[in-house]
């Protein structure tokens, strides 16, 4: 499902140029439940960026989902980046002029599909009942947790039903009972068949996950094969 071969990264600095990641070797399986850790500036976000072609500065191979990344267009990796993947970060990255919904149905804004059966924000409000909050669909996010606001950033990841999960520290501003609550989220999604591949610092969300990668300045040092 997602194959990076001898990726390596480097941005440029006034003095030298540093490595963010050297030569990378690594297999995520389609269904897997992966973390990723290692400590501030190892390389963990660079890694993920690039996964989800958030990031094409880079060389090496990566192949998502039978996609060689650096192969696409600018135009075909946006909308991979939109359809193929979903991404949840720490901050939620919501608009907050916007409601629940419409935030859930934004990445339709990008890529319209006419053949639905339902409309875009119907569907973003059913996306929103999924979760638990059926409820808060026409709230703005300052009218919401923190929990509720991650939740609302999980549903607009899926809304394109991706295959593959990316978060980045997604429970990072969460307190301990909510970041609980979002893990289950993921465990539950995992089930469900999404591939889920998250950064984290919390031994909680690693304890989750059915494989963890350690990574430390730039280089993968446990693949965490064998313990899947
Ligand atoms: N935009 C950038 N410009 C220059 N250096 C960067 C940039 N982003 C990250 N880095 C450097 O790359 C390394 C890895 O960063 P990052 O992937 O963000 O690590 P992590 O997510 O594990 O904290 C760090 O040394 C960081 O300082
Ligand atoms: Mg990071």
């Amino acid at each position: 499902m997602i194959k990076l071969t001898q990726v390596s990264k480097r941005y440029q600095q006034a003095t030298q140029d540093e490595f963010a990641l050297r030569e990378v070797d690594l297999t995520i399986d389609a269904g897997e439940f992966v973390a990723i850790v290692g400590t501030s500036g190892s390389g963990k976000t660079t890694l993920l960026n690039i996964m989800g072609g958030l990031d094409r500065d880079y060389s090496g191979t990566v192949v998502v989902d039978g996609k060689n990344l650096s192969q696409l267009s600018d135009q075909e990796l946006a909308r991979f980046r939109n359809q193929s993947v979903g991404f949840v970060f720490q901050h939620f990255n919501l608009l907050d002029h916007m409601t629940a919904a419409e935030n859930v149905a934004l990445p339709n804004s990008f890529a319209p599909t006419k053949d639905r059966k339902t409309t875009p924000l119907t569907q973003a409000e059913e996306a929103l009942r999924v979760l638990g909050l059926g409820a808060k669909t026409q709230e703005k996010p300052n009218n919401l947790s923190g929990g509720q606001k991650q939740r609302v950033a999980i549903a607009r990841a899926l809304f394109f039903q991706p295959k593959i999960l990316l978060c980045d520290e997604p429970t990072g501003s969460l307190d301990t009972k909510t970041g609980h609550q979002i893990i289950e989220t993921f465990e539950q999604l995992n089930k469900d068949g999404y591939t889920i591949i998250i950064i984290t610092h919390e031994r909680r969300v690693s304890d989750a996950a059915k494989r963890v990668i350690q990574i430390e300045d730039g280089c993968i040092v446990d693949s965490g094969a064998g313990t899947q």
